[in-house]
């Protein structure tokens, strides 16, 4: 190496870091030819830019690590989960918003994200944000379903949606702190029929392929320690939130698979990120992580959207943060995240 010049070793180098481990792996993955994508911000890749809300991150300081530092509508300074999954199955880079004005054949046929930020199970969360409800976001796939078909023919259309990977990423919007405070578990298990519901209607649409993604850690999001005005020094996550998580997630861990065995020939699995999030949280330095209870974006306490805008200073090392703003997590938080699905989760569908 030594007598290479800089630029051969600067490829060199970015070779094996993208690379690393996935050579092998990829290849058994590689039978996703799509993948379609249902929720809130978590997955939203700039639906929200094309519709009238103030739910948007098409503007600077966001996708400050983005490809050529644009700012896409991604709520992170960089990619997202949906992203790096693409990669690791050899599908694409980047999953594309389904509302993106000139979308191509081959995205189409490849896959795009009908996330909307601000959106929830719960239509009442959406009349709230003005958002894209997940039963709009169904309807879209409709859309999207004949439009593929279009593209590529009725039978290949039929393929490509029963082989493609499915990610639904939602659930955080719809609980308040008011529903946490009371642990009202009865809407815990209204939001896992929603599930049930939104899972059937895509298998019924033609998916085989799903995952469900968990709660994080609500009472270790920045935006909900500041609401319960913990000195800044003192700042920790509220117990009984996260409890509300861990109680949510155990049962749509549990319920999953009776949802798969009704609808035969499906794999719907569950997505855990809380685990790996408080892995993070509990052992920052593990991950290189300085700061782990606010946000990169402003004083980190409180924002997000219009709040963390052009004129909002930011921090000088995101990937020091685990959370870019006071709600979403950083790019490499979700890369991190992505390893844990990579590992846990893909391979059920082996
Ligand atoms: C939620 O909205 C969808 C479509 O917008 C509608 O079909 C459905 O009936 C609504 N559900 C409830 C419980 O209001
Ligand atoms: C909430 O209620 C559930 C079910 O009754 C119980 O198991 C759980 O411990 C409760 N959580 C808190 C924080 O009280």
């Amino acid at each position: 190496m030594a007598n290479m010049k800089p630029s051969v070793v600067l490829v060199y180098i970015l070779t094996i870091f993208f690379n690393t481990g996935n050579a092998t792996r990829s290849r058994s993955f590689s039978k996703f030819p799509a993948i379609l994508v249902f929720g809130d911000s978590t997955v939203d890749s700039g639906n929200n830019n094309e519709i009238d809300t103030l739910f948007k991150a098409n503007f600077r300081p966001y996708g400050r690590l983005y490809p050529g530092h644009t700012p896409t509508g991604r709520f992170s300074d960089g990619r997202l989960i949906t992203d790096f999954l693409a990669s690791i199955l050899k599908i694409k880079n980047a999953v594309p918003p389904f509302l993106k004005p000139d979308l191509s054949d081959h995205e189409i046929a490849t896959g795009v994200s009908f996330a909307s930020s601000g959106s929830g199970y719960d239509n009442a969360t959406n009349d709230v944000f003005q958002v894209i409800s997940f039963p709009k976001q169904i309807d879209m796939f409709r859309d999207y379903t004949a439009r593929l078909r279009r593209v590529v023919g009725e039978q290949k259309a039929k393929k490509i949606i029963g082989a493609a990977l499915v990610v639904i990423s939602t659930g955080t919007n719809d609980i308040s702190t008011l529903r946490m405070d009371r642990n009202d578990t009865g809407y815990q298990d209204f939001l896992l029929n929603k599930v049930q519901f939104f899972t059937k209607q895509l298998y019924d649409l033609g998916c085989r392929s799903m995952i469900v993604a968990g709660l994080p850690p609500i009472g270790c999001l920045p935006i909900q320690m500041t609401t319960k005005q913990q000195p800044p020094s003192r700042r920790r996550c509220l117990h009984n939130q996260n409890l509300y998580s861990v109680s949510y997630n155990q049962k749509l861990a549990s319920m999953l698979p009776l949802v798969q065995a009704k609808l035969s020939g499906s794999k719907i699995a569950y997505a855990d990120i809380y685990e790996p999030l408080m892995d993070m949280i509990h052992h920052p330095q593990k991950y290189g992580f300085e700061e782990t209870n606010k946000g990169c974006c402003g004083t980190g306490f409180v924002e997000m959207g219009p709040l963390c805008n052009p004129t909002t200073p930011t921090c000088r090392h995101p990937s020091r943060y685990l959370f870019w703003d006071a709600v979403h997590p950083g790019q490499s938080t979700y890369q991190y995240l992505t390893k844990y699905v990579e590992k846990k989760v893909l391979p059920k569908f082996l």
